[in-house]
């Protein structure tokens, strides 16, 4: 799973759901969550573990990476959960409900150092300790529980998610800390595009890769959203091209648009290139 892969859209996928299970196959999102926890009731969590798995080793996913979620280790599900999936081919393990990294450690005691694991970041006490959850030598990407959040903090649900904001950066600058993934919460009113488009482009300014969805027709709002816009693009090529020429000429600083270009903008150009590439890619299946 290399970080140049996009994370835009990831999707939500109850495991329980056949249906959606097979047309996430055609779905243009670039990574999926097959859900064993909150999206499956206690009755099917048994049938989900033995769908998902089905539906895993058939395949058919292409380059979209497949996380699955699992129970947590704590509940009367996630232990068999995890052995069932460890191996059914999937990138990643979720862990929802991680509190700090002995969580973690507790789930590499199951399934070994081979698979990355994720976490879910939604209790209070995943946020304090986001930073050693983070550098868990074994974890590759935080996901924001903004429901779960909002649930514990006791905080109004507001469109410009001021209660909530002191967690979300939390998480990506643990996620940046430590180099790995870092992906925003859900938007629960799943026919609202603008509601969605506004706060992706939130979470895009805060920093995070992508957003998690539940529905199909989020997913290419939040690809447009986390995407580099193509003056974006235009301008990172024009900054690389100035910073080159005034190195030849024997300066150390250009300037583009009325605005000093040094060599950290030029790296910061780089990876908007890097991701504009990585999304070509994806989109060339
Ligand atoms: N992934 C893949 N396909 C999905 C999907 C998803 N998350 N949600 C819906 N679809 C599919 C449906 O199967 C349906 O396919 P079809 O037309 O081939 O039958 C199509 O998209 C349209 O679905 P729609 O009727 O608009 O939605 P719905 O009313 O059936 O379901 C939800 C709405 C919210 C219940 C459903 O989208 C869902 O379960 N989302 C995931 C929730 C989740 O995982 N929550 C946990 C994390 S917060
Ligand atoms: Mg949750």
């Amino acid at each position: 799973m290399s970080s140049m892969h996009p994370y835009r859209s990831v999707l939500y996928i109850p495991g329980s759901k056949e249906r959606a299970l097979d047309k996430a196959r055609d779905l243009p999102t670039d990574a999926i969550i097959f859900d064993l926890e909150d999206a499956v009731a206690p009755d099917a969590k048994v049938g989900a573990r033995a769908t998902l798995v089905a539906a895993l080793r058939e395949g058919g996913y292409g380059k979209r990476i497949k996380i699955v979620r699992i129970n947590a280790l704590t509940t009367a599900w996630g232990l068999e959960d995890a052995r069932a999936l460890r191996e059914a081919g999937a990138d990643a393990m979720l862990l929802p409900k991680v509190n700090a990294a002995s969580d973690v450690d507790n789930l590499v005691d199951v399934i070994g150092s081979g698979l990355p694991i994720w976490t879910m970041m939604e209790t209070p006490v995943s946020v304090f300790n986001a930073r050693e959850i983070a550098a868990h030598a074994q974890v590759a990407g935080l996901v924001a529980g903004t429901n779960d959040l909002t649930k514990d903090l006791g905080c109004r649900v507001r469109t410009d998610r001021l209660p909530l904001m002191a967690a979300l950066q939390m998480i990506v600058m643990a996620a940046r800390a430590a180099r790995i993934v870092a992906i925003d919460g859900v938007y629960n009113r799943f026919r609202d595009g603008d509601g969605l488009k506004t706060e992706c482009e939130q979470g895009r300014d805060l920093g995070f890769d992508g957003k998690t969805l539940i529905h199909p027709s989020q997913i290419e709002i939040a690809n447009t959203a986390f995407a580099p816009t193509n003056s974006e693009i235009d301008l990172a090529e024009r900054l690389i091209a100035a910073y080159e020429e005034s190195r030849a000429s024997g300066q150390g600083i250009a300037v583009v648009d009325g605005q000093i270009v040094e060599n950290l903008h030029v790296v910061a150009a780089q990876r908007v290139l890097a991701r504009a590439q990585a999304i070509r890619e994806m989109a060339a299946e």
